[in-house]
């Protein structure tokens, strides 16, 4: 096995095991409407085995973020057709990260009407970019109704639907980095005393309902999952029900025959202190993507040794649309180039060429 082997996910046919990481960049109009030039950038990047294009909202409740595109209305469907069709035409395969913001995010961001969700009226902590205010805190998040639960799990499943109609391969599911699912698994974000807190079991039943609706609405096989084990959110979590969360999490999908399980880590996963990837490999059944502070010898070798089928890159997808090509050529990597990403241009979007020697 090798990384820029072919790879089969449950059918569909990847040209290598380097995957673009969802990357939200927040070009989207303020409705949440996905722009032509989302096409173009894209399109840049389609020599990726797949994208997985930015988190995305399924909800008017879950864009918390100034401009990040949103799934849930025939328009947004409409304006996605384009870019998948460029990335088809270019040859390349597309998931759409489906990211529900939850608690992280402002009032002000949401449109007339929405409602700034949480498990639990707990706010997260820090600031947040608003449309007309600046930076402010976070809003205290409204708790969920078991009926808003219902609700914003059936939205998922929508979202999953207009996905594969918009030509998306398939949607991934954001379980990671403290959005909404990842606010109903954490003991710091959810004190709820209902079947929806508490216990491990009830903390996971949010996204094991998501993640039935989405297979129910589209096919196991159109459906990934991104989680986050210690890392960003989970900074305040007890470590030992953190681990077992996750490999009751990992267990409990052993069942379900997802495209893939997609892990994702700031720092240097590959340290004493941190197993957790390798026990989640030797317990898992299926396809395992891992993700963070991989260069192309890393992901070679942890490819090599079996410990992941697929390697997502992030940051290094935003400077170098042809990523692929220079891992492959040992051509020169451009630098990253942080002031970009979520400016509301094409300068540091588009802009980027291929490799020219
Ligand atoms: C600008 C930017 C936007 C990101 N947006 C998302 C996102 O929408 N969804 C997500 O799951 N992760 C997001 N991430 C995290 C990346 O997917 C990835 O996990 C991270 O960049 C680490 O991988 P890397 O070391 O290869 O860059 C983002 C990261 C950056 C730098």
């Amino acid at each position: 096995m090798k990384l820029f082997d072919s790879f089969d996910l449950g059918g569909l046919e990847l040209s290598s095991r380097v995957v673009m990481a969802p990357l939200t960049r927040r070009r989207a109009t303020n409705n949440n409407v996905p722009v032509n030039i989302m096409a173009e950038y894209y399109g840049q990047r389609a020599s990726a085995g797949l994208i997985i294009a930015e988190g995305t909202s399924p909800s008017p409740n879950g864009v918390g973020y100034c401009n990040m595109p949103a799934l849930c209305n025939k328009e947004q469907m409409n304006a996605w057709r384009p870019i998948t069709k460029t990335v088809h035409d270019n040859g390349g395969k597309i998931f759409l990260q489906v990211m529900h913001t939850g608690r992280v995010g402002h009032v002000n961001n949401l449109p007339a009407g929405a409602n700034l969700f949480g498990p639990s009226a707990i706010a997260q902590l820090g600031e947040v970019a608003t449309y007309h205010y600046g930076k402010q805190k976070y809003s205290v998040p409204v708790s969920m109704s078991l009926e808003d639960i219902d609700i914003a799990v059936k939205e998922f499943s929508i979202c999953a639907q207009l996905a594969i109609k918009a030509g998306f391969d398939g949607v991934e599911i954001h379980g990671a980095h403290g959005y909404l699912p990842n606010q109903f698994m954490n003991e710091s974000s959810n004190i709820r005393e209902d079947l929806y807190g508490g216990s491990r079991s009830n903390r996971l039943r949010f996204l094991y309902r998501i993640i039935d609706a989405c297979i129910n609405a589209i096919g196991e096989k159109k459906v990934g999952l991104r989680v986050s084990p210690f890392s960003y959110a989970d900074v305040t979590e007890n470590p030992i029900e953190l681990r077992q969360l996750y490999l009751d999490l990992v267990s409990h999908l052993n069942s379900k025959n997802l495209a893939y399980l997609h892990l994702s880590h700031m720092g240097d996963p590959y340290t004493e202190k941190f197993t957790l990837w390798k026990e989640i490999r030797e317990l898992y059944n299926g396809v395992l993507m891992l993700c963070g502070g991989f260069t192309m010898e890393k992901a070679e070798e942890a490819i090599q040794k079996r410990e992941a089928d697929l390697i997502s890159f992030g940051r290094d997808f935003i400077a170098n649309p042809d990523l692929v090509d220079r891992f492959k050529n040992n051509w020169k990597l451009m630098e990253r180039d942080k002031e970009f990403w979520y400016t509301n241009s094409s300068r540091g979007y588009t802009d980027y060429d291929k490799y020219q020697q």
